[in-house]
Formats: structure tokens, sequence, C-alpha cells
């Protein structure tokens, strides 16, 4: 019927020939962009929006560019895992993470988190789900005993981050996992600052991982999105809830994530190797107090970062702490010249953001230090750039500090 010779001008526009459908396959991913898919007839529309068919309906349910980026990451963090891993997409980190959270928890529930997590999660798990009458609380995660006493028969879910934001502890993944398959729960870790190619969680018994992949997966800081792998009955059951709640991943922010993994391991080997060097001469420089990186043999979670994380391999972000307190973060940021003061991490770019006054400044002075934060702490995001002029731009910064 496709541009009917009767039709009017303006229903031939609209009813234009098909696009051609190659037999050849695509090396790029195709971009789906499209809301809806038609279908045979009535028939095919309800078998699919009753799951009794596979296939595609609606791209809030599902896009086959977004299920390209799910099923890559699916396979990179699945490498080795038994079962059947699978993954799912959502328009944010915290899109995916809210969809944990309400596809696991009902009235009455509780959860148990680690009290070192990006201050989002922390705002989702203290004050939105807690007017749903679910109960958290967020404890020292790097002690598995008080884990295991923070556990109770309403508990649904153990949750923890990979690499803490902005202290870079290391969460002893085996021992939650352990902690909570005991008690018969699942363990959630959210990876965004590890990655696959530092770590890979399911490989350490946890049941879901999570990422913001506007960090590290996208790369360039163009792209806002989530992801979300694991234990295929689980990654179903928050798929489901993403269709309820909405945050879809858009079928063009799929296909550049979906691009960025492919230099993903180049891009974080470059991220690591220059965060150490990174980490290493900020951490002798007489203006600083202390320098939080896992590659650091100083670093309280080094011995655990060596054996869980791949080798060599201990993430793009480093915290230098220097003395002044919230005027001498700010002092040290004004200083630098390649570093950008900017939102966000993991991309090309090195940025920099003074922790108390920015990311975490929901925290009083005792939350800052329950948290292991001292009120001069600066946050870097080792970009991509050449590692000696990153490096160079902070040692001068910090040279600076002494002219006041
Ligand atoms: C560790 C971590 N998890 C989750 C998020 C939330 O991700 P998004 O901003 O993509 O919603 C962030 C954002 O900064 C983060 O740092």
């Amino acid at each position: 019927v496709t541009g009917a010779a009767e039709w009017g001008e303006s229903t031939r526009a609209v009813h234009l020939p098909p696009p051609p459908v190659p037999e050849q396959t695509s090396l790029g991913l195709p971009v789906w962009r499209t809301a809806a898919f038609a279908f045979s007839g009535p028939e095919e529309f309800a078998e699919l929006l009753a799951g009794t068919r596979p296939g595609y309906s609606y791209s809030r349910i599902a896009n086959p560019t977004t299920d390209a980026f799910a099923a890559g990451v699916a396979a990179l963090e699945g490498h080795g895992v038994p079962g059947e891993v699978a993954g799912e997409t959502f328009a944010s980190g915290m899109g995916a993470i809210s969809a944990i959270v309400f596809a696991l928890c009902r009235s009455g529930s509780h959860v148990v988190g680690s009290r070192e997590v990006y201050g989002g999660t922390y705002g989702l798990l203290s004050h939105v789900l807690t007017r749903f009458g679910v109960s958290v609380d967020l404890v020292d995660t790097g002690d598995p005993a008080v884990v295991r006493s923070a556990v109770r028969a309403e508990t649904v879910l153990i949750y923890a981050e990979t690499l803490a934001n902005p202290t870079m502890s290391v969460a002893d993944l085996p021992a939650l996992a352990e902690v909570a398959h005991e008690a018969g729960l699942p363990l959630v870790v959210d990876s965004t600052f590890a990655t696959p190619v530092v770590c890979r969680p399911l490989a350490h018994g946890a049941d879901l991982v999570v990422h913001s992949a506007t960090k590290y997966l996208g790369g360039h800081g163009d792209v806002t999105g989530g992801v979300v792998a694991g234990r295929a009955e689980l990654v179903r059951r928050v798929a489901a809830m993403r269709t309820e709640l909405g945050a879809a991943l858009s079928p063009d922010d799929g296909f550049l994530l979906h691009r960025g993994l492919a230099t993903l391991p180049l891009r974080m080997e470059r991220h690591c190797a220059s965060a150490l060097a990174f980490a290493e001469a900020t951490g002798t420089h007489p203006r600083v107090r202390r320098v939080d990186y896992p590659g650091l043999s100083t670093h309280r979670d080094h011995a655990l970062a060596t054996k869980l994380f791949n080798p060599g391999r201990f993430g793009g972000v480093v915290t230098v702490t220097v003395e002044g307190g919230r005027a001498g973060a700010a002092a040290l940021c004004q200083r630098l010249r390649l570093a950008v003061v900017a939102s966000s991490l993991g991309s090309h770019r090195t940025k920099v953001s003074p922790v108390a006054t920015t990311t975490h400044r929901q925290l009083d002075d005792a939350a800052l230090a329950a948290a292991r934060i001292n009120p001069g702490a600066v946050r870097f995001s080792i970009g991509l750039e050449d590692p000696e002029d990153i490096v160079d731009d902070v040692l001068k910064a910090l040279d600076g500090l002494d002219e006041g």
C-alpha cells in the first residue's frame, strides 16, 4: 500500500517507501531511533506486550540499539561468570539505581548499604526510600561483622561501591557476598569508578553490578546513561521496574555508549597509569596532607585492591587533600590550568572538584569525618592528556600555594 498512487501529497510524504533491510551485517551499530514498532496485526501486538512473543514493541520497554550496549556490558562484566548474565540500560546511573531499589523493596523492607556512597545514592536511600516505609542502615561495609549484624529479617539487599567516591575505599566483595548469600540476599555493587577493566564484581560474588555509564563507559562526557548487569532473573525484575518508572536510555545515547565500550580497555589503561603517576607525584609534595589512591601502598585498602582488581589497575580518580580546609581546596583548584573545575568524572578531560563544597556539600564536618573526608580534599578525575602535563599542572598549582 506504500505510496499508493491515489493518495494525496501529504499522505505519500508520511508513507514513504520502507527502508532497505540489508542482508549483510552492518559493522557500525544501527541506531533504531524510534519510539514505536509496527506489527503484523493486533495479535502480534498483544503477544509482544504480554511477553509471550519475543521482539520489540516500544522503546521504553526495549530497543535494539540500547540492547546492543546492554549486551556489551553484560559480556564484559560477565566474563568467566557462571550462569546467565544479562544487561539492561537506563537513562542515567540514578535511573538504574532507583529501578534496582524499587524492584527489590516494598513497604517494610530494610536496606543495608555502605556509608561511603555517591551523594545521589545517599539521598535516594536515606531520603526517598524512607518516605515509602523502607528503613535503611548505612554502615561501615569495610567490616563484614558490622554488615552481618545490620542484616535483619526484613533486609532485601546489601549495597556497596567497588571504589567509593572520593576516598577510593575498596569494597571487600567476597566478604560482602558471603554475608549477603548467608542471609539469602543479593549483593548490589555500583562499579562506576572501577569499570570491568579494573574489577568485575560479579566474578567476586556480586549479584548485580550497576554503572553510571555517564562516566567511563561513555568516556567523553557527552552522554547521560546507566546500565545494570548480573543474574538474569534479577536483571529482568529491574527492567520490568524501569518500564514502570520510565528511565529508558535513548537509542542515540545507546549508540554512543556502545561505541565507548570498544575503547574502554585502552582508555582505562591510560586513566589508571596516569592516575598512579599523579598519585605518586603529589604524595611527596610538602603542601599535600594525604593522597587517596588504592594503587599507593600507603592506601589502607591497597592489599585488598591488589587481590580483587585486575593487575596494576586501580582506577582513574585520585583525591588530594591539602592544608587549609575548604579555602585550601579552593585555592588549589583555582591555580590549575589544565584540569578544569567541572561536574562528573571519567571523561577524556582531567576534571577537578573541591569535595566538601561540591560533591559532598550535604555533609557537615562531623559527617565528612565519618566518611573519612577532610574539608581540604580535592578530587581529580585523571583524563587522557599526556600524563606529564597533568602532573606538571598539579605540581605547579601546589608550589603556587606557598605564594599565598
Ligand atoms: C558512583 C556513582 N554512581 C552513580 C552516579 C549517578 O549517575 P548519573 O549521574 O549518571 O545518574 C554517579 C554520578 O556521579 C556516581 O559517581
